[in-house]
Formats: structure tokens, C-alpha cells, sequence
């Protein structure tokens, strides 16, 4: 326990932690969700979720991990030993959205290809539910592999290598790469979207207040899920990461870092999407409102038809977007996929090489399922219950536990007190005591009665 792996820099930390929250969530996600609810008002709930919810439930997953520097499972079964199982249920959440999650990362690798010379054709919403599926189905080497399994080899040996290296020569090193990198492409599509004929009326779309919203209850609903899906949070990941921070650590400075600058992430790409979305109304005569997408559809229909509507370097435009998304995911398939090789090691003894080879491996093997006919099924319906169910229990469980049971909330504030320059008040217990499970317990009725009606 004593020479647990520590992060080398302040920063790798920081950028690990970005890398992780910095995703899909960002890039196709937060734009549509925000449009759907309220448009510019939707800042305000979001605002609030953020302050309430997202950066005080940050700092309490930080500060468990830097006091039990442990992996989940077992940093909160010290808290109390009945709670194990309430990390474990986070670490079988991230197993399987890594499964899924290194498929849609096999996907934009292939698009970043098809960029050139856009060999997605016309009907790009055709060729992606239609022959792209069908094709990365077919396959390759007469029809024994398909073709998809060939980004999904290197996605693997790629993750699975960073993880192989450890955390301070493999985790922080890739991050110290990829986000910067994702940083710096990111901000050229932007700019180059927001030259694009069209680009205000996106914007204009997107940042349009549409108060009303504001008293609608499921707007609040969203805008909470964004946070905690955005944030990372209650997936066993930044418990797993603050364990390999050193002693002296600046936890709560470190929680409103990474907060503000996924949030920061989320803006920019709300705006280079709104702003691609607007150029793409324009060129194809119809409303701004017509052409909005979120999700998968949003990267592998609605940007390869914008790209083909780009007057010039339309290729490295889409190249440019399909590498973004690649790196993001992958930032993020690394946090996911740590969980459980932390979780396994620790719970039965074994080396990290050999948690990698059983954990990954057998998420490796599972995501080929989604690469098969078919699959893309699978992955719809896997998203929507871990969208709906899965990460709310996860953070009500966890927070039910740590405020009401164990009534840790006390422990864990002097904790993170005494490490960092920031110090919490009686506002942070509120608001992990009261704010959070109440609005999480009302996020799970809200679907549970969707699911009814
Ligand atoms: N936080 C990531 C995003 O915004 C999503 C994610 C969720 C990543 C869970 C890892 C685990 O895209
Ligand atoms: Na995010």
C-alpha cells in the first residue's frame, strides 16, 4: 500500500482529470442537450448544477480518494465495509460503457479516414446506419474479420498499453499529450466554424433564451445529468485518480480546476457545433432548428454533410473533427478503464500487468460484439440504461451513503481542509447532504415514470 503509484506533476494530474471528463459529452452532448432546454436559459440551471452538485460531489470524490488512497471499491468500504459494493457498482458501470465507448472510438478513427475525399458519399446519414455498419460488418481478409475490428485492435492495444505503463509513465504521460493536442485542434475547428457563412444564425439558435424552460422541471433534470455524466462523477474514476495524488495536494483548488475547465470545453464546442450547424442550415436552405442533432448521429451523419458542404479544405476540416473526438474518447476510455484495473488488483492481489491483461482483455472482447451485425442495437439500448439508471443510482448510492449513513461529510471536510487553500463551509455538506440526493432521487423518478408513460 505504501508505494502506491503517484501522478509525477500537479499538472499530469490535472490534465488526467480534464482527460477524463473532456469527452463525447462534451462534443455531442452538452450542444444538443442545451438547445433542447432553453437555449441560453439553460445556463442558469446548468450554472447552478455545476455549483451545487458537479464541483462539491468533485471534491468529495477527490478527497476520498486522497484519504483512502485506494481505488473505489475499497476506499469506500473503508469508509464503511458495507459500502464496498457501491464501488464495485461504479467499476461495473465504467466496464461497460468502456465497451462500448472504444467502439464509437473505432468509428470516428475510421471516419477521420474517410474524410479524405469524403468516402462517406452523399447520403451520409445512408451510408452510416446503412453501409458503414454493413461494411465495417463485412469485412476484411474475405469476410473473416470485419473491417471495423481493425480500429478497434489498435484502440485497444493503444489503451491497454498506456495502462500497462502505470500512472505516472503511462496515464499522465498520454494525457500530457492528448489534451493539449485536443485543445489546440479543437480551437482551429472552432474558429474555422465560426467563419463559415451561417455560423451566427447557429449561434444564435443555440445562445436564444427560452425563459419558460426555466420553470420546467425536467430542464433541471438535464441540466444535473449533463454535469454529473460531464463531470465524470460517481464512476469510480476520480476516486481511482486522487488516490495517486501526493500528500500534499490542493484537492479543492484542483476540483473547481477541472470543473470550470470541462465546462469551459463544453461552451467551446456548444459554439463550434452551433456555429457548423448554423453554415450547414444555410447551404441546405433550411432552419437551424431542422439540423440539429446530438449523439451519434450528430458526429457520423450531420458532420460528414457538413464537410460535404465545405467550400474549401473540407478535408482536413473533417479530419481535424473526427481526430478530436478520437483523442477525447480515448482520454477517457484510459479514466474508465483504470477503474477496474485499480478495483482488481487491489481486491486480489495481483499486479497491475496482470488486471490489465483480465480486465481489459475481457473488455476488449466484449466490444466486439458491438462490432458485429447487429450492433449497433446493442450499444443503444446498453447507453440508455446506463444513461438513465445507471450513473444516477451510482451517485445517489454514493452519496446517501458518505452524507446519511456513514455520516463521513464532517471527516471528509476537515480532510480536504487541511490539504488545500480553499476551505469548505457548511454550504459543501448542504449541498452533498440535501441538494444532490434530493435532486438525484427526483432525476430517478422522473425516468422511472418516463419508462411507465
Ligand atoms: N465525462 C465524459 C464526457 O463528458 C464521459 C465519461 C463518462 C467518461 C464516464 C468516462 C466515464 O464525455
Ligand atoms: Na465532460
Amino acid at each position: 500500500m505504501e508505494n502506491r503509484s503517484q501522478w509525477g506533476t500537479r499538472l499530469g494530474f490535472l490534465l488526467a482529470a480534464m482527460g477524463s471528463a473532456i469527452g463525447l459529452g462534451n462534443i455531442w452532448r452538452f450542444p444538443a442537450t442545451a438547445y433542447e432546454n432553453g437555449g441560453g436559459a439553460f445556463f442558469i440551471p446548468y450554472l447552478f448544477a455545476l455549483l451545487t452538485a458537479g464541483i462539491p460531489f468533485l471534491i468529495m470524490e477527490y478527497t476520498i480518494g486522497h484519504k483512502y488512497r485506494s481505488s473505489a471499491p475499497r476506499s469506500l468500504g473503508r469508509i464503511s465495509k458495507g459500502f464496498e459494493w457501491v464501488g464495485w457498482w461504479q467499476v461495473l458501470v465504467s466496464f461497460v460503457i468502456s465497451t462500448y465507448y472504444a467502439v464509437i472510438i473505432a468509428w470516428a478513427i475510421m471516419y477521420a479516414y474517410f474524410s479524405f475525399g469524403q468516402q462517406w458519399g452523399d447520403d451520409t446519414t445512408g451510408f452510416y446506419v446503412g453501409e458503414f455498419l454493413q461494411v465495417a460488418d463485412a469485412g476484411v481478409l474475405g469476410g473473416l474479420v470485419p473491417m471495423i475490428a481493425i480500429p478497434l485492435v489498435v484502440v485497444w492495444l493503444v489503451v491497454l498499453g498506456i495502462l500497462f505503463k502505470g500512472v505516472k509513465k503511462g496515464i499522465e504521460v498520454a494525457n500530457k499529450i492528448f489534451i493539449p493536442l485536443l485543445a489546440v485542434l479543437f480551437v482551429i475547428i472552432v474558429i474555422r466554424a465560426l467563419t463559415l457563412p451561417g455560423a451566427v444564425d447557429g449561434l444564435n439558435a443555440f445562445f436564444e433564451p427560452n425563459w419558460d424552460q426555466i420553470w420546467n422541471g425536467s430542464v433541471w433534470v438535464a441540466a444535473y445529468g449533463q454535469i454529473f455524466f460531464s463531470l465524470s462523477i460517481a464512476f469510480a474514476i476520480m476516486i481511482t485518480y486522487s488516490s495517486y495524488l501526493p500528500k500534499k495536494s490542493d484537492i479543492t483548488n484542483n476540483a473547481f480546476i477541472t470543473g470550470f475547465a470541462n465546462s469551459s470545453f463544453e461552451l467551446l464546442a456548444g459554439i463550434g457545433v452551433f456555429a457548423a450547424l448554423g453554415f450547414m442550415a444555410q447551404a441546405s436552405g433550411q432552419g437551424v432548428t431542422d439540423v440539429v442533432q446530438g449523439g451519434v448521429m450528430l458526429a457520423f451523419s450531420v458532420f460528414p454533410e457538413i464537410v460535404n458542404q465545405m467550400p474549401f479544405m473540407s478535408d482536413i476540416f473533417g479530419f481535424l473533427f473526427f481526430a478530436s473526438l478520437t483523442l477525447a474518447g480515448l482520454s477517457s476510455l484510459i479514466s474508465i478503464s483504470e477503474t477496474y484495473v485499480a478495483g482488481v488488483s487491489e481486491k486480489f492481489n495481483i499486479s497491475r500487468t496482470k488486471s490489465v491483461l483480465l480486465g481489459g482483455g475481457l473488455a476488449a472482447i466484449i466490444s466486439f460484439l458491438y462490432a458485429t451485425k447487429g450492433g449497433l442495437n446493442y450499444l443503444d439500448t446498453v447507453d440508455y440504461f446506463i444513461n438513465n439508471y445507471g450513473v444516477a443510482l451510482a451517485g445517489l448510492f454514493e452519496v446517501v451513503a458518505i452524507a446519511w449513513f456513514a455520516r463521513e461529510l464532517k471527516g471528509l471536510q476537515s480532510h480536504a481542509n487541511s490539504v488545500s487553500d480553499i476551505k469548505l463551509g457548511t454550504w459543501w455538506r448542504i449541498c452533498l447532504g440535501f441538494i444532490t440526493p434530493v435532486v438525484l432521487g427526483y432525476m430517478m423518478l422522473q425516468n422511472l415514470k418516463n419508462e411507465i408513460v
